[in-house]
């Protein structure tokens, strides 16, 4: 009965809906009759190597390649950081022939000179406005010295904290994604910077959690979870996407004519311009889908690839394959037009030279700084606070400082730090004499190293332990360990970290831990041995003070797990939204489980603690049907119980029963961090759309299925709070 009712649904929707429903973000990039005319103007002025220099794409060599750019043999340059140089390639660009300009690009990932928290942890805010405003710094200050394009946002989504690339996005959640990637395309469109949705498609779910490696997973499952904060950042207006290093199904998603021109230039009609990844042209070879590299030239852009970044094929043969008509002039055209586009529609064919000047002033203003503070203290994960030894107690006269990374700047700012410089970081030790100041006594003692097995600083340590009424210590991963080609094999932590909170934690004396890291690690041991445990990511140039800021209880944290937080590496991928299965995990030996460990996360996702306490009541859903067309208000009461004012995330969660497709146990559908003074109860009320609760079949087409469907809210993805509602045919 449901099947056919579904086939019936489906095909009612199918002639308004073929996939999800746009989210209802900024303005996607449209069409501007003006732009096009100049366009079409140009295009006819062209010749055929001007043509495809458009499409060339060259990482800054030393020296600046001036004759290419006045030849027009390059469209874009990334990794020009100068404002000097950005004025010389744009008077090169002015002395070319058709004065066409060179667009500069650069990875502006988390901060350009003002580093801000690692985009992972900038999603444990679950505050998307944040990302908002940070982008924007960040746009303003790459801007400054001449940049116009950013290669970001990353919104990968990533759910095997093996992949060191997990630092980048936001998590393993497509709704948090979605919202996050929306909210950093408009930020840096806000701030100068043309975005660049990336890695499209599906990088984060390569093979063993090794960077590079083969993804594989149904049509399904990429339009279900790793299409949405694509669509997302498409409907926020990002003008570029980038094609990823991966194959998918062993297609390479920079040779997937389906997802570059089916899915995005097709049924999302995308008017911007795809760039492949670095060399991921020139890679086609070593996947083995091009016998060389004029091959691989045709494969790329025939798929949907428009220019070539740093892979030197399309300047080589692209020109050729288009005389000899194995590349239709037209589909050539479409690619120089795409790139004039935005470089029409950022106004660079009148944009002056930048002044260095203005540029210098524009870096790391003490406004940066405080903005990069705030974001820090949101993103912030309070995860043990046994006894409540947290916020410190002003009684406290004498506090140790200890790890390899409590006066790390370079740490501090991880990885993708473009501009930033851990000189100009705050540390955690500088940030805690700071607020101390000259009433508590602070010590610091290294320790050990992130890496490595020297303990021969563990004397030291001890005795700084010994000799606090408290105990910080500050570890976890370097920053080369998480971002590109930084895959792990293993979550512990690395060296001897371990060994070394022992050592501490033997002195018997109340420790404290702060966990930096760019990914999920496996944290059992260090909880088991400690009361109090945070997690901070890496927290950026003002992360220091943020953690002191955080430490001191002069603000309440209230970041939430992006993350699910492992039990072992073993349980990888895990995240929260699992499928059910045929047999349950239960006390049944013949069910789904370990024998070694448990099956859910140490740390659940959207998981937090904070100094004061919430409690969830009165869950109310406005009515208890709604037609596949229609939506439900979803109504909750939080309290904050405790002494003091705080922040929340509250979370909605929706579980569809029964469905043609085995549905996940519970999916993220709304999100809202609020403030509560003490005492204070709040209704917080979520708008649930049916259309909202679909999902694809492996013909790609977007499912609404009537049926009856469970919703859960509170404070984590373990949510208890529940009720429910059925979704009618009509
Ligand atoms: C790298 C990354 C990509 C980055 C590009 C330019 O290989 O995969 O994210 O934007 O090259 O640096």
């Amino acid at each position: 009965m449901k099947s056919k009712l579904a086939a019936l649904v489906c095909a009612a929707l199918v002639c308004g809906l073929a996939t999800a429903p746009a989210p209802v973000h900024g303005a996607p990039l449209s069409l501007d009759p003006a732009v096009e005319k100049r366009i079409d103007a140009l295009l006819l002025k062209m010749t055929l190597d001007e043509k495809v220099g458009q499409l060339h794409q060259l990482a800054k060599p030393d020296p600046l390649p001036l004759d290419l750019v006045r030849q027009g043999r390059i469209g874009s340059l990334l990794n020009v950081t100068d404002a000097v140089e950005a004025g010389a390639v744009l008077e090169a660009a002015r002395k070319s022939r058709l004065g066409i300009p060179v667009i500069l690009g650069y990875d502006v990932i988390h901060g350009y000179r003002t580093a801000f928290p690692i985009p992972l942890g900038e999603a444990a805010s679950f505050d998307p406005a944040l990302a908002e405003r940070s982008s924007e710094i960040a746009a303003r200050e790459a801007a400054a010295v001449g940049i116009h394009w950013t290669f970001a946002p990353m919104v990968d989504i990533a759910r095997d904290a093996r992949w060191g690339r997990v630092m980048e996005g936001a998590g393993e959640d497509p709704f948090l994604g979605a919202a996050f990637a929306a909210a950093r395309v408009r930020g840096f469109r806000k701030g100068g910077l043309a975005a660049c949705a990336k890695h499209y498609v599906a990088y984060g779910a390569a093979e063993g959690g090794r960077d590079y490696n083969a993804v594989d997973m149904s049509e399904a499952t990429l339009r279900d979870v790793y299409l949405p904060p694509f669509k997302a950042a498409l409907d926020a207006g990002a003008e570029t996407f980038m094609s990823a290093f991966n194959t998918i199904g062993g297609v390479p998603a920079t040779a997937n004519r389906h997802t570059l021109t089916e899915i995005l230039k097709g049924e999302w009609a995308f008017k911007g311009f795809v760039v492949s990844d670095w060399n991921s042209v020139g890679e086609l070879v070593p996947h083995g889908v091009a016998a060389d590299l004029a091959e691989a030239t045709k494969k790329a852009i025939l798929a949907g690839v428009d220019m070539d970044m740093e892979g030197k094929a399309y300047s080589a043969h692209l020109a050729k394959l288009v005389k000899d008509g194995v590349v239709p002039a037209k589909t050539l055209d479409d690619a120089v037009r795409r790139v004039l586009r935005i470089k029409m529609q950022l106004g660079l064919f009148e944009k002056p030279a930048p002044d260095p000047k203005a540029a210098a002033a524009a870096m790391l203003t003490p406004e940066h700084r405080q903005a990069a503070r705030e974001v820090a203290r949101e993103s912030i994960v309070l995860l043990k606070n046994d006894q409540n030894l947290l916020p410190a107690p002003s009684s406290i006269e004498s506090l140790a400082v200890i790890g390899p990374l409590a006066d790390s700047g370079e740490d501090q700012i991880g990885f993708w730090s473009a501009q930033g410089k851990g000189s100009e970081a705050t540390t955690v030790l500088a940030a805690i004499r700071a607020r101390a100041g000259a009433r508590v006594q602070v010590t610091y003692a290294k320790g050990c190293d992130v890496k490595g097995t020297d303990k021969s600083g563990f004397a030291e340590a001890v005795a700084a332990a010994q000799g606090a009424d408290g105990t910080l210590v500050v570890l976890g991963e370097s920053q080369d360990m998480s971002g590109e080609a930084a895959s792990r094999a293993s979550l512990d932590l690395p060296g001897v970290q371990l060994q070394l909170l022992d050592a501490v934690v033997a002195t018997g004396k109340p420790v404290g831990v702060v966990v930096m890291s760019g990914r999920p690690l496996v944290l059992g041991p260090v909880a088991a041995r400690v009361p109090v445990l945070l997690q901070a990511f890496f927290p950026g140039t003002e992360g220091g003070p943020a953690l002191a800021d955080v430490l001191f209880g002069d603000v309440n944290p209230s970041g939430r797990l992006p993350v699910s937080l492992p039990r072992s590496v073993g349980q990888v991928p895990l995240y929260y939204s699992q499928r059910p299965t045929g047999r349950p995990a239960s006390a049944e030996k013949w069910s789904s489980k370990y024998i070694d460990e448990r099956n859910d996360a140490l740390y659940p996702f959207g998981f937090g603690l904070s100094y004061t306490t919430f409690a969830y009541s009165g869950l109310e859903v406005s009515a208890p049907t709604m037609p596949v067309s229609g939506s439900v208000e979803v109504r909750v009461k939080v309290k904050n119980t405790g002494s003091r004012e705080g922040k929340d995330v509250v979370q909605l969660y929706v579980r569809d029963l029964v469905a043609s497709r085995s549905r996940p146990l519970r999916e993220l559908k709304g999100f809202r961090k609020i403030a509560l003074a003490a005492g204070e109860e709040q209704t917080v009320a979520f708008t649930l759309k049916a259309q909202d609760l679909g999902f694809h079949d492996d013909a790609g087409k977007y499912l609404v299925e009537p049926g009856a469907f469970q919703v859960f809210v509170g404070g984590s993805s373990t949510a208890d709070l529940k009720g429910g509602f059925e979704v009618t045919s009509r």
